[in-house]
């Protein structure tokens, strides 16, 4: 390994419990590359060379060094792939047994904490060149702190403008990194505690709210928002469905998952609910699933007199299996009769419990014209937002 005056430790060996994906958090992708490729691209483009020890969990060991071999490009030599532990602390300690005979200053960074822009690094570096200590990068809180034990009871209001959350990379001169982790008895949540407890001083600097660390759902999703190209719609799928039945006056009427009393029922092989069905359509069109008529066969018995709300549960499982979930939904009755207007709002929620989004439902005639100018039938016509 060619030498390096600095290393950064690229912790990326745990699992992600509140992410709840079933890759580990450093394996699930933002856009179109991992969390651990994008925190290397930045740790790669550091100003002066530096060794860089990704700890991976031991069944990624693999992937993570093809990874992070593509990030490095020509800067591979300075790379090594080892092996984590069950915590964070094991996890740093594994990192630090690969130092290089030349590195003085250990930064130990979180691959959660994927958008920590290289300038935070820099000042890192040069903080701990300067004051021969540990240096840790620390943002002001903005809600007001509460201390408690979690069984409700308040015990304390801690003085908020005296704290600091803390971030990532933590920097520290090597030597005395190495022994403070040595004597380390007690597991600690960042590496400035393991230091601090081995009487090392420790500085905050000002951290940066891009280095946020990636923990749950909503986290990623803004890192999403970070990588999308401004404007884009990346994520954003739209479909459209239209559904149309002839009035049969020896039915009930079903529209849009409820019972119309004294209004002439629609004809088909189920209970003729177009609304519910262009929803579906709508639905799976937007998804990439295809239809209705081929998802849900006539063939099938589960269908026969089916009343929209259960084509509606076998849409949303396959919608909600390829990974979308329901942004809105937006139905057109196109059709003489029943009026809507005056039980729109009851549709509108009957459809809105149903999908588990926003259904909006208006409705027009066609001024004597076509099919449903002449009362024979009745059309619907929808629009469906997903996220995936
Ligand atoms: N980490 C690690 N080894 C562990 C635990 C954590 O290398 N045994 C790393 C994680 O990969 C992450 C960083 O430490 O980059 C910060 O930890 P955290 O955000 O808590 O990640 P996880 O432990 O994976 O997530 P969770 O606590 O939700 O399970
Ligand atoms: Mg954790």
């Amino acid at each position: 390994m060619p030498d390096a005056a600095v290393a950064v430790i690229v912790v990326a060996a745990g699992s992600g419990t509140r992410l709840g994906r079933p890759e580990p958090k450093a394996f699930v992708r933002v856009g179109s590359r991992t969390i651990l490729e994008h925190a290397l691209e930045t740790v790669f483009s550091l100003s002066e060379p530096v060794q860089v020890i990704v700890v991976a969990p031991s069944a990624q060991v693999a992937e993570a060094t093809s990874l992070a071999r593509a990030t490095a490009g020509s800067a591979a030599p300075y790379l090594s792939v080892v092996t984590g532990g069950d915590t964070r602390q094991q996890s740093v300690a594994a990192g630090l047994a690969e130092l290089g005979p030349q590195v003085a200053v250990v930064l130990v960074h979180d691959a959660a904490r994927a958008f920590t822009p290289s300038d935070l690094f820099e000042a890192v570096i040069s903080g701990v060149r300067d004051s021969g200590g540990g240096v840790i990068p620390g943002l002001p809180l903005a809600d007001t702190v509460k201390q408690t034990d979690w069984t409700g009871k308040v015990e304390s209001t801690p003085d908020r403008a005296t704290l600091a959350a803390v971030q990532t990379p933590q920097g520290f001169p090597r030597e005395a990194l190495v022994a403070a982790y040595a004597k380390a008895t007690e597991q600690h949540t960042d590496d400035a505690s393991v230091f601090s407890a081995a009487g090392g001083t420790v500085t905050v600097i000002d951290g940066d709210p891009l280095a946020y660390k990636i923990t749950t759902p909503w986290d990623l999703r803004r890192a999403e928002g970070l990588v999308a190209p401004a404007g884009s719609t990346s994520g954003i799928r739209v479909g459209t469905g239209v559904d149309v039945h002839a009035f049969d006056d020896s039915r009930p009427l079903w529209l849009g998952g409820l019972y119309w009393p004294a209004e002439a029922g629609l004809a088909g092989h189920s209970d003729g609910d177009a609304v519910c069905h262009a929803i579906c359509d709508a639905l799976l069109s937007a998804a990439g699933l295809g239809d209705i008529g081929t998802r849900f066969g006539t063939a099938d018995s589960r269908f026969v007199e089916a009343h929209g709300d259960i084509f509606i549960r076998e849409t949303l499982e396959l919608v909600h299996g390829a990974g979308f979930t329901v942004g809105n939904v937006a139905v057109q009755v196109v059709s003489n009769a029943p009026k809507v207007a005056p039980r729109r709002v009851e549709v509108e929620a009957r459809l809105t419990e149903l999908v588990g989004a926003p259904v909006s439902v208006s409705a027009t005639t066609t001024d004597g014209l076509g099919f449903t100018g002449r009362g024979e039938g009745v059309m619907a016509t929808a629009t469906a937002l997903l996220n995936s």
